[in-house]
């Protein structure tokens, strides 16, 4: 299958990093096609609105977004790791979501959906953040729903941990590194 994972983190080797890189690991093993996109290198605009995509459903702009693109077109499996900035999405994670509102066209406006392989679409969206609050999940949540949605992805499951804030502190929790390779390993299945 075709596995495509967003690092929305700007910090390196940072709590989302470690978190993504277990969940990736049942997929390597099980010899998936792993495509990795680290938000924060990549250069592309935040949405412009300026309704280029809203008769075809294609953004009219080439950056960085056109190779991201035609991965989320291609995908088996999409897996969202952001960490929890003010209480939502990294800006970095966020920019990419908004861009894909040439995907919202397509799908509500002219009614196509992208279409699934003979496995589905399925994702996985993984949260840290450095506050233990549940309104930090749920408005991160929310934003993530609708990019999955969006992008023909019908069901997907959210691991979140709270109270994760210096760089490395999720080595330290008793459980997150398992769920995350757990989690990566149902979504290969
Ligand atoms: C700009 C900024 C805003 C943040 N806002 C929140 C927040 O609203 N809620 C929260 O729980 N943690 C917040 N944090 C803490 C991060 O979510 C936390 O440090 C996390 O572990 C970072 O993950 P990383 O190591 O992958 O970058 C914020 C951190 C930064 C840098």
């Amino acid at each position: 299958m075709k596995i495509v994972a967003f690092n929305g983190s700007p910090r390196p080797e940072g709590n989302i990093e470690i978190l993504l890189n277990e969940s990736l690991k049942p997929l390597r093993e099980a010899g998936h096609d792993i495509l990795l996109f680290k938000l924060n290198n990549m250069d592309f605009k935040p949405c412009q609105d300026c309704g280029g995509c809203v008769t075809t459903g294609v953004c009219i702009h080439d950056d960085a977004m056109t190779e991201i693109y035609a991965a989320i077109r291609e995908a088996d499996r999409i897996i969202l790791a952001s960490p929890i900035f003010f209480y939502s999405l990294s800006a970095q994670t966020k920019a990419m979501v908004d861009r894909c509102q040439a995907f919202w066209c397509e799908k509500y406006l002219l009614k196509k959906v992208i279409p699934a392989g003979p496995r589905g679409r399925k994702g996985l969206l993984l949260l840290v953040g450095g506050m233990k609050k549940e309104e930090c999940r749920t408005t991160a949540e929310a934003t993530a729903k609708g990019f999955f949605r969006t992008c023909s992805v019908p069901e997907h499951e959210t691991l979140f941990f709270g109270g994760i804030d210096n760089k490395g502190d999720i080595l330290k929790h008793p459980t997150a590194l398992k769920e995350a390779y757990e989690a990566g390993k149902r979504l290969g299945e």
